[in-house]
């Protein structure tokens, strides 16, 4: 008896010695950034860090400068702040720091899914042949029937013109473009009611999985939680499965090109229904929220709603909805609104919200634009937040949480790219799709698909606040460095259908 508890006692010294002491141990080396370990052995400043990754690293930055490291529960970070040092970073072409093994272990966690070597080249390349140029043309056609039938609902139950709807903006935005995407990617079966039922269904579990999300990455979920996100897991790859998607109609061509190549590797039909799930959340999980906070903008900004109306009759002309028929437009006016992707530049600049992470494989050496360099420790992280370093700094975006819809206009109507930071012009003005190795490989569908439905909206629909005093909803503090924000709480608004003319 005694001598167990002496061996149980020494295993316990040995496992909290093994968590504990290289957080304790741990100091400052010659060249390293400022090190901040905060005061909990091991959590570090996670606490702190997954309650408000935001205003944390305001805190950080403003004690510490340009680049510091913090202990994140085991781990440590260095955030670099100065954006005219993130070139070395993003291209890297030492090959020292790694964007790979960080989003294996990440998506094998969360997705269940454990990618191959050579699978982010693989979507990349995917997604250049078929979300970009002739690809993207394609798939903006099907986008625009998948958002017809979504909006305007099947024969049978089409939304009475003139008469008003009640609904929350952030839900109906959100529950539009996931399922026209889903549509759109994975597939339709004969059955069009039947398929938009089950779009229905999905979206639903959708939600609940991504209510969870942000705690489920930082592993805070209590047992129930646990038990509800593997059944969700299991839902999604029984829904998303190769079997299914098989028999569909019209899968799209980027979803079936990276199967096929999964397939020819040998990967396995259970990691390929996994390998769905992954891209249903890649493509799903931010196109509502920013169609969400870009309408609310312009609703809350008449002088900017205005604008884009303008812009949508100059380049749709006099259009006119006929019973039972997709909405009539043309895609070709997508390349022609200035005013609207100044109005997406802005809202993804105010409210999309990555953090970009890369793994040091070796020591690292970054060499910062001010000249001053500083030492990365191999196994430690370096991590980006360019919501705080570059969209919300007043010197490159002046009154940087005022939304101004005409932000990214030149006084001439074209696009504004040229921004400054101290007199000096600054490449990465905004970067809501990340950047270099793991750059949104889907931005260009993305911002095709959102332009859509909100040219659709304006063009079609009479919008407005049910409460036109209503603010703008704070940002959901624990959504912060997952691609879009969302709202802390919803916003409700009515909408009609103008009548066919
Ligand atoms: C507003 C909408 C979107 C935003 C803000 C967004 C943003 C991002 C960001 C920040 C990343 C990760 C960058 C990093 O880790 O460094 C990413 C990755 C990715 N996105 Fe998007 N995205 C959007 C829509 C889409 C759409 C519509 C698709 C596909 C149809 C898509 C497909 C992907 C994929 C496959 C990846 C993973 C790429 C990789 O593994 O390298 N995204 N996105």
């Amino acid at each position: 008896m005694v001598l167990w508890s002496l061996v149980l006692g020494l295993l316990l010294v040995v496992i909290v010695g093994y968590l504990f002491l290289p957080g304790l141990l741990r100091q400052r080396r010659p060249q390293e950034p400022p090190l901040d370990k905060g005061t909990v052995p091991w959590l570090g400043h996670a606490l702190a860090f997954r309650k408000n990754m935001f205003e944390f690293l305001k805190r950080m930055q403003a004690k510490h400068g340009e680049v510091f490291t913090v202990l994140l529960g085991g781990q440590y970070f260095h955030f670099v702040m100065d954006p005219f040092s993130f070139g070395p970073i993003l291209k890297d072409s030492r090959r020292k720091l790694d964007f790979v093994q960080y989003a294996q272990e990440l998506v094998l966690k969360v997705f269940g899914y454990s990618p191959m070597q050579g699978d982010n080249n693989m979507v990349h390349s995917a997604s250049t042949k078929y979300l970009m140029g002739d690809g993207l043309e394609e798939l903006n056609e099907v986008m625009l029937d998948s958002l017809s039938l979504v909006m305007l609902r099947p024969k049978g139950q089409s939304l009475d013109a003139g008469c008003w709807y009640e609904d929350g903006l952030f839900h109906f935005c959100y529950n539009i473009l996931f399922k026209a995407g889903y549509l759109s990617l994975f597939g339709y079966t004969k059955d069009k009611e039947q398929d938009l039922l089950q779009a229905e269904d999905l979206f639903t579990q959708f939600r609940k999985y991504d209510l969870l999300f942000p705690r489920f990455v930082y592993s805070l979920l209590g047992p129930r939680e646990w038990l509800e996100v593997g059944r969700l897991q299991s839902f999604f790859h029984k829904m998303l499965s190769v079997k299914h998607t098989q028999e569909k109609d019209g899968l799209s061509n980027w979803v079936a090109y990276m199967l096929q190549s999964l397939r020819e590797q040998g990967v396995t039909p259970a990691m390929q229904d996994k390998f769905n799930f992954m891209m249903l959340w890649a493509s799903q999980g931010n196109t509502g929220p920013t169609s969400f906070w870009a309408l609310l903008f312009l609703l809350k900004h008449p002088e900017a709603m205005r604008a884009v109306k303008e812009e949508a009759t100059q380049v749709l002309g006099k259009v006119r909805l006929e019973a039972e028929q997709p909405f009539p437009f043309k895609l070709s006016a997508l390349q022609h609104t200035p005013v609207l992707d100044s109005v997406m530049e802005e809202t993804l600049r105010l409210r999309a919200a990555p953090t970009l992470i890369r793994a040091v494989c070796k020591d690292y050496i970054l060499k910062m634009a001010s000249g001053k360099e500083y030492l990365f420790r191999q196994g430690d992280m370096v991590a980006l937040f360019p919501y705080l370093s570059v969209h919300m700094d007043p010197e490159i975006h002046p009154e940087p949480t005022a939304f101004k819809y005409n932000r990214f206009l030149n006084p001439n109507g074209s696009r504004k790219v040229d921004f400054y930071k101290a007199g000096k012009k600054i490449h990465h003005y905004t970067m809501p799709w990340g950047s270099g190795v793991s750059i949104c490989p889907g931005r260009f569908l993305a911002l095709s698909e959102m332009k859509l439905f909100i040219l659709l909206m304006v063009t079609y629909f009479d919008l407005e606040l049910v409460d036109p005093g209503t603010p703008v909803p704070p940002v959901d503090p624990q959504r912060w460095g997952f691609g879009t924000t969302q709202p802390s709480h919803d916003v409700h608004f009515r909408y009609r259908l103008q009548p066919a003319q």
